[in-house]
């Protein structure tokens, strides 16, 4: 399944005077099992972006194709979409009850719920015997974010976006996280990044989509976005240092960039060398 976006275009509050084009023109295709980093200044257009494709904001212009007819209602039940601080959206009174919502809604039996939360949980590095008792307000804030993930793949939709799925997490859990979607992408889903984080782009996302004003400036191997000083120079991003030297190095003497990159833990090969 893939899904595919054709000319899309938002303008929101169309008509007003306060109207913004947030999107203009996007082409854009996810498959499973590929896992997309999208890149880009505060305000290039993102978030919106995630949003149409989870089906939630509607394109003013455009086409969305995905399984099974490319419908909004349908997107809804293929795409899971973790929003930026998704923690701040627990309500039940128990992290079980919380990831059980979105599988209790869906109709599903008692016993395919209870399977469901279990391995969203454990796969979300939450055993739930552990923690499926407790208050969401009582965990720590690299529990609740994971927690928050976990709601989202007990959904168990084919398709994971989410929205600066790091944005404020210590590093021991930023690595929990970022392991946490490299399983979800080797178990075949496909999933988009929107992140801030060049590193973890780098880590997960084998393609880079770079975002300016709305428009996707570039959609290539992450390897070769992060290589390009230029493309970077416009949307006043940097590659962590380790990886602006393996990027010269590529240009040298690519078998011994790959090399030291791996030695570095900057590995950046293209996809499918
Ligand atoms: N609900 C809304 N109503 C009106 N304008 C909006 C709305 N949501 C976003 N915008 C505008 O659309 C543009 C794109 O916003 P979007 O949130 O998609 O950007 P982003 O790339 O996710 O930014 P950030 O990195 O700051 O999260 C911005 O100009 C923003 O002000
Ligand atoms: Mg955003």
């Amino acid at each position: 399944m893939k899904i595919e976006l054709s000319s899309v275009s938002v303008t929101y509050e169309e008509g007003m005077p306060s109207a913004t084009r947030a999107l203009s023109g996007v082409d854009l295709t996810l498959v499973e099992g590929e896992c997309v980093a999208v890149v880009g200044p505060a305000g290039s257009g993102k978030t919106t972006l995630l949003e149409v494709i989870a089906g939630l904001t509607r394109p003013s212009s455009g086409r969305i194709a995905g399984s099974p007819d490319g419908s909004a209602a349908s997107l809804r039940t293929s795409v899971g979409l973790v929003h930026q601080f998704p923690e701040a959206q627990f309500f039940e009174e128990t992290v079980f009850e919380d990831v059980a919502f979105g599988p209790n809604r869906q109709g599903l039996e008692p016993a395919e719920v209870r399977d469901r939360v279990s391995a969203a949980l454990t796969r979300a590095g939450l055993p739930p015997e552990e923690f499926g008792e407790r208050a969401p307000l009582s965990l720590s804030a690299g529990e609740k974010r994971r927690g928050a993930i976990a709601a989202i793949l007990a959904l168990g939709r084919p398709f994971l976006l989410l929205d600066e799925p790091t944005a404020g997490l210590d590093p021991a859990t930023r690595r929990r996280v970022a392991d946490l979607i490299e399983n979800e992408v080797a178990t075949g889903r496909g999933v988009a990044i929107v992140t801030h984080d060049l590193a973890l782009a780098a880590e997960l996302a084998s393609r880079t989509i770079v975002m300016s004003e709305g428009s996707i400036l570039a959609d290539r191997g992450t390897a070769s976005v992060f290589c390009d000083d230029a493309l970077l120079g416009r949307i006043g991003l940097e590659p962590p240092p380790r990886y602006a030297l393996v990027c010269r190095l590529r240009r040298e003497n690519p078998a011994m960039a790959e090399e030291i990159g791996r030695l570095l833990g900057a590995p950046l090969a293209e996809p499918g060398a």
